[in-house]
């Protein structure tokens, strides 16, 4: 049986989490009344039973369907209000935020509400519950460089408003088809800004699209980055420059990347020397938060309290934070 109490005491960091993909069924429910929103379903539980992935796309159609009930302020606020709560639950004391502007400005929100509702929570969070935490803009792949950069554009004028936030930009999406160098642009530009760059790749898609992460967009942080054990050339640079790699097993096992947990390479990769952390991606979405994802690794794998506790220590040196900072955790 999985160490449960040890791991609930863990204090860790999350470095992979959509919020759009924190938004549970009760919560999207609620919004759609209350925002006049039309849902394909007719009950929590029609919604739930809906979840079920063959592989990245399935999951993001109704991903990006559900978004559409986030329409004020006090959406983002609520939804991402909710994620603190759970996430502190699960002694989370600092999270890198994804957001996908671009799900949302495509329906006529404009970018300032989802900035606000979602900074609101977080500014609160850290006043009077000392939660740590940063905002990471990430653009959607299956949608045009212009696209990004005119989101880029359209984000500049809030920078100095957000500065205590908003530190990263990361690329997100339907992975296959759309390569890195798609966007080398929009992220030379953004690292010139000097914000911290992430890409989801090698979730999907092959250990080129690593590697082309790496090269052509600068990436610091590969987002899921499975697939980089085909490649033991990458292996061998993801272990030398320490490249953090921000892995979600309950993701990778419902969106089909795995057949079954006790397949996942998380621990091998762990014990290669990889800097692999654990992460929820879209809790909602895949059935768990934080800590039911580092239960369920425990239970499928064979790893000891001191991995659990390497995995949390990775996530902490992982962070965009100022060393100032991360000291106080490590
Ligand atoms: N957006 C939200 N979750 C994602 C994932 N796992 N991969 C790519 N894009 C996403
Ligand atoms: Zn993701």
């Amino acid at each position: 049986a999985a160490d449960r109490a040890f791991i609930l005491g863990i204090p860790k960091a999350e470095l992979h989490l959509h919020i759009e993909g924190s938004l549970e069924p009760e919560m999207m429910f609620a919004l759609a009344r209350r925002n006049q929103v039309a849902l394909p379903y007719d009950s929590v539980e029609a919604i739930r039973a809906a979840y079920q992935f063959t592989d990245l796309q399935s999951f993001l159609d109704l991903y990006y369907a559900g978004a559409a009930v986030l329409q004020t302020e006090q959406d983002f606020y609520d939804l991402t209000r909710a994620y603190i709560d759970r996430a502190i639950a699960d002694n989370v004391l600092h999270a890198e935020i994804f957001f996908d502007p671009q799900t949302h400005t495509a329906r006529g929100i404009a970018i300032t509400t989802v900035f606000a509702g979602i900074a609101r929570a977080l500014r609160e969070a850290r006043e009077q519950r000392g939660f740590s935490s940063r905002m990471i803009l990430c653009f959607l792949r299956h949608l045009s460089e212009d696209d990004a950069m005119s989101t880029l554009e359209s984000a500049l004028p809030l920078r100095e408003t957000y500065a205590d936030l908003w530190n990263g930009v990361g690329l997100d999406s339907s992975e296959l088809g759309n390569p890195p160098e798609k966007f080398a642009h929009v992220f030379t530009i953004a690292q010139a800004m000097g914000l911290h760059i992430v890409a989801h790749a090698g979730e999907e898609g092959p250990p080129a699209y690593i590697w082309g992460a790496l090269d052509e967009l600068g990436a610091e942080r590969i987002d899921h980055g499975v697939r980089a054990e085909e490649d033991p050339a990458l292996m061998e640079r993801l272990i030398q420059e320490q490249i953090p790699l921000t892995v979600c097993p309950l993701s990778n096992l419902k969106l089909c990347v795995v057949k079954d947990l006790r397949q996942h390479n998380l621990k091998r990769m762990l014990d290669a020397g990889v800097c692999v952390t654990i992460n929820a991606d879209d809790p909602s979405y895949f059935g768990g938060y934080v800590n039911d994802n580092f239960i369920a690794c425990a239970e499928a794998m064979p790893l000891t309290r001191s991995d659990l506790l390497q995995l949390a220590a990775n996530s902490f040196k992982a962070s965009f934070v100022d060393d100032s900072q991360r000291d106080t955790w490590l």
